[in-house]
Formats: structure tokens, sequence, C-alpha cells
């Protein structure tokens, strides 16, 4: 029997291609728009970049082992602690602020399920070297972009955004010591997923009273930066960051996406290195795992590479993001069919054949044609399987006069005047259709 490919790991027929590089070609026509450019890392990295400041989370599901020449190494399982390294290795020279941004294949040993595999394609898009709310308004515009892009609107996909400093002078104010932060930070982060008194119950047990965890869940059901200002804004840090985010919402207004957010204090990332704004995007029905998260991780370059640059960026995975295509039907990608089959009729020749293809593939158009001789209908069968918008027929005398049949084989619906109808009052002869094809 036919061996398959290693559970968690895909194999992309024509098909399944299609799609990726469908995904692939918006993300870089959308951060292109946004002036990022690309950039790509190694595959394989050095282990520690990796236990050193990103969590054990994704330290659990590393694919780590030891190389020939006795090195501990990782595939990498994300792309910031390597953004980081890069950046941090060159911070002098580089133009800043760095508008980075790269599709690199992650590789995670995490247990299979819906929207979780162990190898997937990310988009991460990173700003480096600016530490005001403009940065961060700037880069969820990207992701939301991106979904409208793909034809998704807000009733869709929301954004919701929180703030690790504000949810933590927040926690403070609620009693919550420094040291207790990191056991709360993670019941925060389950709290969606698991019932109410679990979490109650880990709160109690990271030293939370029984009025300070009301007053948490209070702050996880959907409050509004009104709410919070009334509430705690006589409390300096919190009123500081309450004035950032208003400012970070109406830079979100200007640039065209506000109706996508929300507030959510309940988003606080698995990773470990977020400092600020964070943000994950979640279709509105709650079906799929995050499309995509980030936000802010300004001390990763210090501690990856010693340099204090300020830093943002997400991560967006294209098995969510494909899911949620395909149930909304916005997951069409063309396969990449001919624009002309050639054919050779009963008295031709095979080798007219090339010589057409040829003259039409070097004007641009992509051509297929059977590799055997065949019978005109068996060709033209083949044509129409193979997707081709038109029959290109070159007879006995091709040579001598240049002529041709040519028809379609596909109408697109909804296209304009076809390559036929432009040749109704031109010549049947390959000059005039590759006339017209270099002109369209
Ligand atoms: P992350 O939240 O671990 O962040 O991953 C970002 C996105 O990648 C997720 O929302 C999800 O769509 C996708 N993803 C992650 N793991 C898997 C998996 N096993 N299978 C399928 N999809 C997956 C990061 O990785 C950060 N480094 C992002 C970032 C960039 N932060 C700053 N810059």
């Amino acid at each position: 029997m036919a061996q398959g490919a290693l559970p968690g790991f895909r194999d992309f027929y024509p098909a399944e291609f299609a799609q990726r590089a469908y995904i692939a070609r918006v993300w870089r026509e959308v951060a292109r728009r946004y002036a990022f450019v690309e950039y790509d890392g190694p595959p394989l990295e050095p282990l520690d970049l990796y236990t050193k400041k990103s969590g054990d989370e994704i330290v659990g599901q590393l694919y780590n082992f030891t190389d020939k020449g006795g090195r501990e190494v990782a595939l990498r399982p994300e792309m910031t602690p390597t953004l980081a390294r890069m950046v941090a290795a060159r911070a002098n020279a580089l133009r800043k602020p760095v508008r980075w941004f790269s599709l690199p294949q992650l590789f995670r040993y995490e247990r299979q399920q819906k929207g979780r595999l162990r190898e997937h394609f990310q988009l991460n898009v990173d700003i480096i070297g600016e530490s005001d709310v403009t940065a961060d308004a700037e880069l969820l515009a990207v992701a939301i972009d991106i979904m409208g892009e793909f034809g998704l609107s807000p009733a869709d996909v929301r954004a919701r955004v929180s703030d690790r400093r504000l949810l933590r002078a927040l926690l403070h104010r609620l009693g919550v010591s420094e040291a207790q932060l990191p056991g709360v930070f993670a019941v925060i982060d389950k709290i969606e997923r698991q019932p109410r008194e679990v979490s109650a119950e880990k709160m109690a047990a990271a030293g939370m009273t029984v009025e300070s965890r009301e007053a948490l869940f209070a702050l996880m059901d959907g409050v509004t930066l009104e709410a919070l200002r009334a509430r705690y804004g006589d409390t300096p840090d919190i009123a500081e960051r309450i004035a950032d985010l208003e400012r970070y919402y109406g830079y979100l207004d200007d640039l065209g996406v506000a109706s996508w957010v929300q507030l959510d204090l309940s988003i606080v990332r698995g990773l470990a290195y977020y400092t600020g704004i964070v943000f994950e995007l979640f279709d509105a029905q709650g079906e799929f795992r995050a499309i995509c998260g980030g936000g802010r991780y300004d001390n990763l370059l210090n501690a990856l590479g010693g340099v204090e640059l300020p830093a943002l960026g997400f991560g967006m995975g294209d098995v969510v993001l494909g899911e949620l295509l395909r149930s909304r039907g916005l997951a069409d990608a063309p396969l990449g069919e001919p624009d002309f089959w050639v054919a050779a009729t009963e008295n031709g020749d095979l080798r007219d054949v090339l010589l057409a293809a040829t003259r039409l593939r070097r004007a641009g158009a992509s051509v297929e044609y059977a590799l055997r001789p065949q019978s005109v209908s068996k060709q033209r069968k083949a044509a129409f399987s193979a997707g081709a918008t038109y029959f290109v027929t070159v007879g006995a005398g091709f040579r001598e006069n240049d002529g041709v049949e040519i028809d379609e084989v596909q109408r697109v619906e909804g296209a304009g005047a076809s390559l036929v109808d432009r040749l109704a009052s031109m010549p049947r002869t390959l000059a005039s259709v590759i006339s017209l094809v270099r002109d369209s």
C-alpha cells in the first residue's frame, strides 16, 4: 500500500497547492500595499533560540535533535526569534522602523485537532524600532485588510484586542502581586475554554480573594474603555494605558478598520515575550481557532541580541484561514489551466504543433498539446479536461501559409469579447492570434 504523509503533515496536490498559492498571493499583495519587504531565515535554528524566551508551551512542541556535529538544533516553530536575531545582528545598519514580512513553514509537534497541524505556513508581519501606538494600529490594519481582501467582512471576523500592561496594572489594582501575575495570566488565557468554576478555583490557588476574582470576571465580560476609565481611571498607570488605547482606536478608525475591532481583556496570548498591546483575529461565530495572533514584544531583541529596540508583529497561519475561507465558499483558486491547446488535424504534423505552441508560449500564453499523435476528437476531449480556454488546430499547410483554426473550449462566464470574436475580422493565421495575445 502507498505510504501517506506523517500525521499533521500535508501533501499539496495541485488543487490544494492552488489554494495555498492563492493565500500566499493575497498575503504578499496586502503586505506590499503597506510597504513591507520580504525576508526569510533558516528553517533549522539552535535549540536555545526558543528555550530562552518563547515560553514552555512552544518549547514542549519543538522538533529538536542533535545534529551530526553535536549541535542541539530545532526546526523553527515560529519566526519571531529568528527575526529578532537577524535584526539585532544588523541593528545599526538597518533603516528604521524595520517593516518586514515573511512566509515561513513552521513545525510544532502539537496534538492534532481542527485548525492545528504539525506544519503550517505562517505570514509574519513585524515592525521594529517604533514604540508608539501608531505602529500597533498600522500592524493590526494589515491583518484586517487581509481579511477584507479575501472577501470577509466585520460580520465574519472580529479582531480582539487587549494590552498586557493595562491588564497588569488592573491586576495590581485588584491586589495581585507581581509574583502571582504569571499564574493569573495563565488562568485568563484559558478563561474562555474552561468552566467558570474551574477558572475561579485556579484564581484562588494563585492567591486571589473572592472580591478580586469577581472584579476580574467582570473585566473579562466585554468591558469598554469608558467603563474602565470610570471605574479605575484614578490610578495613574491605568489612566495612561487607557489614553494610549483611545489614541490607538482613533488611528484604527482613520485606517478604516475600527469596525472590526473590540476590546477583550481575556486575550493574553500564549507566548511569553509579549509586553504591550496584543490581539487575535477570530471568526465571529466562534467556530474556529484563532486565525491570527500578535502584539508588542519590546524586550525580545534585547534578550536575544542585546539591542534595545521596541518591536511588534503578528503571525497568521494558513490552516485556520483556509478552513474559514472554504466554509464561506471563498477559497476558489484557479489551477493554472492552459490558455491554448494546440492540436494537429488528421493529416497534420506533430512538429507543426510544437512550432505553433512555441510561438504562442514566446508571446506569453500558456500552451499544452498531446505528446503523441491523436485523433482531433481525442485532442478536443483532452483540451476540455485540461480546462484549456482555446483549441487551435494546425493543418497540413501550416508551414506555408501560417493558417490555423481556433475555437473556444470553455467560455468563461462574464468574460468580455473572446479571442475568437476578435479574430472574426482578421485572417485566421497564427500571427493574428499571437498579435491578439500580445495586446491582451
Ligand atoms: P502564534 O499565536 O503561536 O503566534 O501563531 C500565530 C497563528 O499561527 C495562530 O493564530 C494560528 O493561525 C497559526 N498556528 C500556530 N500554530 C499552528 C499549528 N500548529 N497549526 C496550524 N496553525 C497554527 C506566533 O507564532 C508569533 N510568533 C506571532 C508573532 C509574530 N508575534 C509577533 N510577531
